[in-house]
């Protein structure tokens, strides 16, 4: 039996980047791990003690399989299928909303309530209700003409100027404990951090503002959910108005844990799942 199974995609069929650093610790530490790709259909899910997300980052466009995949690993998935419902639909934000400074989030279900959202907020950012790696996002000035938009429904965000100066803050929490920084930037012609827009991250020291935030955005989703979340990644924007950072992704289902600048992440994570076994 394999200790750990790490779940992944096809596209990153060893893992995610950094992935050996992860493999070492849990070598190191004496347990068996293997990543595996999650709609591989030959995998024995049930031959592992434990299964942990990493790097499903194609689940966006077949939510509903990857829903039914974790449904059918059953109790031996980390966080499991019902904080992955919870997560990878970006209405999350108004529940959290309610608990921590986030960005303002109005869902749209149709083009009316679209307009609407944007009439309110003027230059919004528009998003897929569901969505990963900042695909079929736009930043839309008004509400007038026709709007450049994909598919509905949409989550529909003030755009944050800030991010353009500051770009956006992560925190990881593993283990309940805030762990490691980095500091994301954007490039000049887009809002998106993400490498493949020509975003930059780097490595900063952790932040007080930063880090008790993401704590508490951590400990809302764990209350929210009635479950201990054993790692996530909070993402936070600065608030043009108050200047001060507010959540915006709580990443549970499958944050990326930056392992080749990060190194650090992989102890603490393979701590954290070894306390789960
Ligand atoms: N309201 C916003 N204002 C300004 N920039 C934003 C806003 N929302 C998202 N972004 C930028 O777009 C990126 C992708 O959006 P995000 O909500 O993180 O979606 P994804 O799940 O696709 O990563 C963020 O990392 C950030 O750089
Ligand atoms: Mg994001």
């Amino acid at each position: 039996m394999t200790d750990v199974l790490l779940a992944t995609s096809a596209d990153l069929p060893d893992g995610e980047p950094g992935h050996q650093v992860l493999d070492r610790a849990f070598a190191a530490r004496g347990l068996t791990s293997r990543w595996a790709v999650w709609d591989d259909p030959f995998v024995e899910w049930s031959a592992a003690r434990l299964v942990c997300v990493r790097s499903t980052w194609d689940y966006d466009a077949r939510r509903h399989d990857f829903l039914g995949w974790a449904q059918g690993v059953g109790p031996r998935l980390l966080h499991g299928a019902e904080a992955f419902r919870w997560n990878t639909d970006k209405s999350y934000l108004v529940e959290i909303g309610r608990h921590v400074p986030t960005v303002p989030t109005i869902l749209a279900d149709t083009a009316v309530e679209l307009r609407a959202a944007i009439g309110r907020f003027g230059a919004s950012v528009v998003k897929p209700r569901v969505g990963a790696g900042g695909r079929g996002l736009v930043v839309v000035d008004d509400a007038e003409g026709r709007l450049p938009v994909g598919a509905g429904p949409w989550v529909v965000q003030p755009l944050v100027a800030s991010v353009q100066r500051d770009g956006e803050e992560s925190v990881f929490v593993i283990g309940g404990q805030p762990v490691s920084q980095v500091t994301k930037l954007a490039p000049p012609h887009d809002v998106r951090v993400h490498p493949q827009y020509g975003g930059s991250t780097r490595v900063v020291d952790l932040t007080r503002e930063a880090t008790l935030l993401a704590v508490d955005a951590v400990a809302a989703a764990s209350e929210v959910l009635g479950l201990e979340i054993v790692y996530a990644r909070v993402d936070m924007l600065r608030s043009d108005s108050t200047g001060r950072l507010m959540v915006s992704e709580v990443e549970i289902t499958e944050p990326g844990l930056y392992l080749d600048l990060l190194p650090a992440n992989a102890q603490r994570f393979v701590d954290a799942v070894e306390a789960r076994l």
